[in-house]
């Protein structure tokens, strides 16, 4: 088979081409060519997928501080098109810039993911979890006895991770339980919808319109049966008079699902692929649970669900030696920023003691505390991720509780790539496809 199109390999490092975004390299391992382009070229013209990539962490945090020449609307939120109509999200706050409408439809529930709410449905996250564990041992027990396998085995991926967030939200949102397998099918295509494959967006926009039927009936039940759910917040909260309309509900459900799901899953395969591949560090986080919050942190740094977030830029912007054009596409890549060694020592190595990262509770303006950066894999600034504090809460309860469930875990000897992407044209942010643990029983 020939390749479908020449390319010039110059071995020449400071040259990199397009196409390397695009291979199965990149897809593995992105840090060889993150640490090019931070050197080389760290404001880089894609003409092939028509951006700017940006992969220096100073950099990385001036475009988050300067709301005033770059937005993170693609569309102008006053322009011709109409709001959410082309997105599996639907009307959420991820098509919205920052002004007053932005700033009003994150601040009507931003209260409930931090905080004394949040403090409240730890009862629920500790549920979930302990469902879930107790089902998997079940299994691995069963399997056992029956002779399948020699030690306790668990895939971690399919049989926790890829269930558990989701279901976290679903309770949150006062979702119906018995729906449970819906809602990780629905998050699923919600996500796949976000690549740029075309069968996976139509697949998404269907589910999207399907899922918004579905909520309205439950939504209407809330209206005159409020519960402690966030169903019923979005359809009571009011802001300087004014509540959510239908449409913004449905919006933030499905922001919620596939935006709050996929990626506190991803991480929670990445911090046990982590552990498990750095002996020491797990033992010491094994005599002391306290260390998971580190694990967490360091993750989010090493190698994070999110490796990037658009930007647009408003007007013309001198950035460097370059001048980026009005209503260019912007790539902030994380992913890079989070390996700078301006910023961090020995960035490759995954390390929960390092003293250059700030491992407190995420704070969206915490550059630079006393001279410790923090990661940036929640973003910075204006659209710092609302689910940070939930998120941190059902990885650490959770991977708390597995490491007690769990007696002398480690990864079984089967072929596996590690956190990778995604197949290109497909969403979803990276993670590890799949995760084989052995365990006595
Ligand atoms: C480890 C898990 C998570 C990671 C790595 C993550 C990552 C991110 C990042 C990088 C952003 C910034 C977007 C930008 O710069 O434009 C973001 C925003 C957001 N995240 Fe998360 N997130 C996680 C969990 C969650 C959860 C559990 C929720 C559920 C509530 C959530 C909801 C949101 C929302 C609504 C935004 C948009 C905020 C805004 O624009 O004001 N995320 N997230």
């Amino acid at each position: 088979m020939t390749a479908p199109y020449e390319v010039e390999e110059t071995g020449d490092p400071s040259i990199i081409e397009p196409h390397e975004f695009l291979g199965e390299q990149f897809r593995v391992d992105p840090f060889p060519l993150y640490k090019r382009l931070r050197d080389y070229e760290p404001i880089y013209q894609d003409r092939f997928q028509n951006r700017w990539i940006i992969s220096r962490y100073e950099d990385i945090w001036g475009i988050y501080k300067n709301n005033a020449q770059f937005t993170r609307a693609i569309y102008d939120p006053k322009g011709h098109f109409k709001f959410g109509s082309d997105t599996p999200l639907g009307q959420s706050l991820n098509e919205l810039g920052e002004g007053q409408d932005y700033i009003w439809l994150r601040g009507i529930v931003a209260g409930e993911f931090v905080g004394k709410p949040l403090l409240a449905r730890i009862p629920l996250v500790e549920r979930v979890a302990n469902q879930i564990i107790e089902e998997f041992l079940a299994q691995a027990a069963e399997d056992r006895r029956a002779g399948r396998t020699l030690h306790g085995e668990v895939e971690l991926v399919k049989q926790f991770s890829a269930r558990f967030p989701i279901r976290v939200i679903a309770g949150l949102l006062g979702l119906p339980e018995e729906d449970n397998d819906y809602f990780e099918w629905v998050y699923g295509e919600l996500f796949a919808a976000q690549g740029y494959g075309r069968a996976h967006f139509r697949r998404g926009i269907k589910a999207r319109d399907e899922l918004f039927a579905y909520l309205d009936p439950l939504l209407d039940d809330r209206v005159t049966n409020p519960r402690d759910d966030l169903l019923s917040r979005f359809c009571h909260a009011t802001k300087d008079g004014r509540t959510m309309s239908r449409d913004q509900m449905k919006g933030y459900v499905a922001l919620m699902l596939a935006g709050g799901g996929d990626t506190t899953h991803k991480a929670i395969d990445a911090m046990w692929w982590n552990l498990l591949n750095n002996r020491e560090q797990f033992e010491a986080v094994r005599d002391n649970p306290d260390l998971m919050d580190r694990v967490f942190t360091e993750m989010l740094r090493f190698d994070g669900s999110n490796h990037w977030q658009r930007r647009r830029t408003k007007m013309e912007v001198d950035l460097r030696d370059k001048v980026l054009p009005m209503g260019a596409t912007v790539w902030l890549f994380l992913g890079a920023g989070n390996h700078d060694e301006r910023v961090f020592r020995d960035p490759e190595t995954f390390n929960i003691f390092r003293d250059d990262l700030y491992f407190g509770k995420e704070l969206r303006t915490g550059y630079w505390k006393d001279g410790v950066a923090s990661h940036l894999g929640f973003g910075q600034e204006t659209h710092f991720c609302l689910g940070y504090a939930l998120a941190r809460q059902e990885a650490v309860i959770s991977s708390k509780m597995l490491m007690a469930a769990l007696k002398n875990p480690r990864l079984k000897n089967v072929p596996n790539e590690g956190i990778v992407f995604p197949p290109p044209g497909r969403g979803g942010v990276r993670g590890v496809q799949h995760l084989d643990i052995e365990f006595d029983l």
